[in-house]
């Protein structure tokens, strides 16, 4: 059986690209059931598309950093229908409140763009420059309730190099995001699946 996965975005969809390219070239046994957006206009849905995926658009908020709840109660009945097995934040700018939290207890992830817990919280490569760091990184986590808090399950090294500006780091993190994320889902994928199948075990 194959893991299935709903991805939520906001953005231009790179590391959601990176795991649609790992499952077509099979270095990831999974399947994108669905990819959800806050933004009409997000990359991400159209690159969903070409790929076949189902897409859908989250309805505008009162707040930008997280949904009303009735919105996020929406959000977790719809992944909820696509049968997904995990939820993968892929560069969502919301935080994740407490409707999608009791859907998915633990079955939640985000990758963020430095080595947590260091500089949690946006542009995080930006507050490693300005530290005078000469290590950064990226960091796959499961997601809780607070900002950048929940617990590390894989992390990946970048070197901060002289002369580099905001923006050529945040380049060579996102070329490590993009490996790191795919290997990583593929890690859980074998350890949730193996889970799936154990004799007497049924999925929630
Ligand atoms: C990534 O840098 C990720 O670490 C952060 O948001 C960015 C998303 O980029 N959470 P993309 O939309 O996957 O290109």
């Amino acid at each position: 059986m194959k893991l299935k996965l709903a991805i939520l975005g906001s953005g231009k969809g790179s590391n959601c690209k990176a795991i649609l390219e790992a499952i077509d070239e099979g270095r990831l046994d999974a399947e994108v059931v669905l990819v959800m957006a806050d933004n009409p206009d997000a990359g991400i849905l159209r690159l969903a598309k070409k790929y076949g995926v189902d897409t859908e658009v989250i309805p505008e908020c009162r707040f930008r950093t997280k949904l009303d709840e009735t919105v996020e109660t929406k959000v977790a009945e719809r992944i909820r229908k696509s049968e997904a097995d995990l939820v993968v934040l892929a560069g969502y700018m919301r935080m994740v409140k407490s409707p999608m939290l009791k859907a998915f207890p633990g079955r939640i992830i985000n990758i963020h763009p430095s080595l947590l817990p260091k500089f949690k919280g946006l542009e995080a490569w930006r507050q490693a420059l300005e530290a005078g760091e000469k290590m950064t990184g990226c960091t796959v986590h499961y997601v809780d309730a607070g900002m950048d808090t929940g617990s590390v399950i894989a992390r990946q090294e970048v070197p901060i190099l002289d002369g580099d500006t905001p923006e050529s780091l945040h380049a060579r993190i996102q070329i490590a995001e993009h490996s790191l994320y795919p290997k990583t889902l593929a890690n859980l994928a074998g350890k949730l699946m193996q889970g799936e199948n154990e004799p007497g075990r049924k999925k929630s």
